[in-house]
């Protein structure tokens, strides 16, 4: 392990991150479980990238048997695409029913936005600000974990995000007002200065904000304002998508949201690189006339068989069920455990976790940081998330069982009672 890193300083840079302070050499992963390379499992209660588990045998076949015949660009004729086109908008609704392939959620979430841009003629987004949506220059202008090499553009406004315990303007009902009346005034200046307003870009679920709880209609009033300004709607569910939350498909269903755009990317093809955008065919018309999109990689076959295997595990298994009914069972138990410490318990389908406020009633963050090096000593991989990382991220992969989730939830509550302050 020191050898690797030692050549990860020496080959990929001095400050490349790894998780967890004593790193982890992972040589095998199989359904909810990571292997290291001294044989100790450790159970994966992060990782929603291997959607229906790791290494998923149905998925492995697809790709090896399509990578054994034939893997090239989308510009000759191939089934693979357009069966998965057919089958992945028939769980959109109906306007929904064009994709782009890509190969990443931030290649997704830059096209969404030139979609926008193509639309309305205009280049001012807006977003919350403490998001991450990818890394391209135009995305990484919204996320917002480093700011941008001489300041953020003239066209990007960032807006406070929702939260959970402190709630903006003090309730959950002055948050949604609020919410609202910041994407206003952002769309008026935008308007004012004559960059013009062309999108809001949000995810549904706020994953990166740290998943806070949010009202039902929480959105209506700025979905309002944003229509009557003529910009778009694009959700990001590059976290909240394919199921993870259990009570639907999508994260903008549970917020009900109709997104003109929407993007795709880390569960899709169980591992493989696939992102996609879905949108409406006028949206999609608009963007080819102005940019006359091609991604090489972006829908090849090999690519569509890994994520057309992933769908139908998704639906064979019922695995949307399963983080419905796994993730309400883990909730009531995290809500069971009790420290000081603990502020709020929250989470949606398979994407649960607590938050930590210390005794001055500051975010915890060393506390957490701690737990997160604990439970990977006791082999219970989870990390943190939000504005001041002190909440605890726990995202398995889908086919996370009842036994999973007390083992997990058992050891947090020993972690926590070990570690009283
Ligand atoms: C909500 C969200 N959108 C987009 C991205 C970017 O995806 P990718 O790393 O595949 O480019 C991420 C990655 O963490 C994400 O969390």
């Amino acid at each position: 392990m020191n050898d690797i890193l030692v050549k990860r300083k020496k080959f990929l840079g001095e400050n490349i991150p790894t998780f967890y302070k004593k790193p982890i050499h992972i040589v095998k992963g199989q359904g909810v479980w990571l292997y290291d390379s001294n044989g100790k499992r450790y159970l994966d209660c992060y990782n929603n990238v291997p959607h229906v588990g790791h290494c998923h045998p149905k998925v492995v076949e697809a790709i090896s048997k399509q990578a054994a015949t034939l893997n090239t660009h989308t510009r000759y004729l191939h089934d693979g695409i357009v069966n998965y086109a057919e089958m992945l908008t028939s769980k959109f609704s109906e306007e929904l029913n064009q994709l782009i392939m890509v190969c990443t959620g931030s290649e997704a979430n830059d096209i969404a936005l030139r979609m926008a841009q193509a639309v309305t003629g205009k280049s001012g987004f807006i977003a919350t600000d403490n998001t991450y949506h990818g890394n391209t220059s135009l995305v990484s202008q919204l996320s917002t974990r480093k700011p941008p090499i001489g300041g953020h553009s003239k066209n990007i406004r960032l807006i406070p995000a929702p939260e959970s315990i402190t709630p903006l303007g003090g309730s959950h009902k002055t948050q949604a007002d609020i919410f609202a009346r910041n994407t206003e005034k952002a769309i008026n200046e935008l308007e004012e200065e004559g960059i013009g307003f062309a999108g809001l870009m949000l995810c549904p679920i706020f994953a990166n904000e740290g998943f806070p709880i949010v009202l039902p209609g929480f959105l209506d009033q700025t979905i309002e304002i944003i229509k009557k300004a003529g910009g778009l709607i694009i959700s990001d569910e590059v976290q909240s998508g394919f199921g993870r939350i259990g009570s639907h498909w999508w994260g903008h269903e549970c917020l009900g949201l109709k997104p003109d755009i929407v993007t795709l990317g880390k569960p899709m093809a169980n591992g493989h690189p696939v992102g996609a955008v879905i949108t409406q065919s006028d949206i999609m018309k608009s963007f080819q006339s102005a940019f006359g999109y091609f991604n090489t990689f972006g829908g090849n076959p090999v690519s569509c068989a890994a994520a057309i295997a992933t769908l139908k595990v998704l639906e064979d298994e019922n695995l949307i069920e399963n983080a419905q009914n796994i993730g309400a069972y883990a909730l009531e138990k995290l809500k069971g455990i009790s420290h000081p410490f603990i502020a709020e318990a929250r989470g949606n389908g398979l994407f649960f976790g607590l938050e930590f406020i210390n005794e001055k009633g500051q975010p915890a963050i060393d506390f957490t940081a701690k737990i997160v090096e604990e439970m990977r000593e006791r082999g219970v991989l989870l990390n943190t998330i939000g504005k001041h990382r002190n909440t605890l991220k726990m995202r398995p992969p889908m086919p996370f069982s009842k036994e999973n989730a007390n083992l997990a939830i058992e050891t947090l509550a020993d972690v926590l009672s070990d570690c009283p302050k």
